[in-house]
């Protein structure tokens, strides 16, 4: 199983935004909302948008690109079913923000 790593500070990111990270080589959308936070890979499947790029709206972020809806909590795609994105394990230690790829993948 891989390690957590770490790819932010808590206060890179607002509540209710999110920014892109790069774990390892893999681009993740790393969001904040309310205060917890939650990482799925950042290529959106329908047509590589950057999903660390869009508009959080509670719990769901909006592909800038053609506004595909994907709930950041669990990586389901809410438009399209199909096109379910990677989720990856967040861990908050101190101010650090770690991540490390999903045991279930
Ligand atoms: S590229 Fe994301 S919805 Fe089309």
């Amino acid at each position: 199983m891989s390690e957590f790593v770490k790819v932010a500070c808590v206060g890179d990111i607002e509540p209710g935004n999110g920014i892109t990270v790069n774990l390892e080589g893999t681009p993740v959308a790393l969001f904040n909302v309310d205060g917890r936070y939650f990482a799925i890979h950042n290529t959106c499947p329908h047509e590589d948008g950057s999903l660390g790029e869009g508009i959080l709206c509670d719990n769901v972020v909006i592909c800038p690109v053609h506004a595909y809806e994907f709930d950041v909590t669990s990586g389901e795609c809410l438009t399209e079913p199909a096109y379910r994105v990677e989720q990856f394990e967040v861990r908050v230690d101190g101010n650090d923000i770690l991540l490390r790829q999903s045991s279930d993948v």
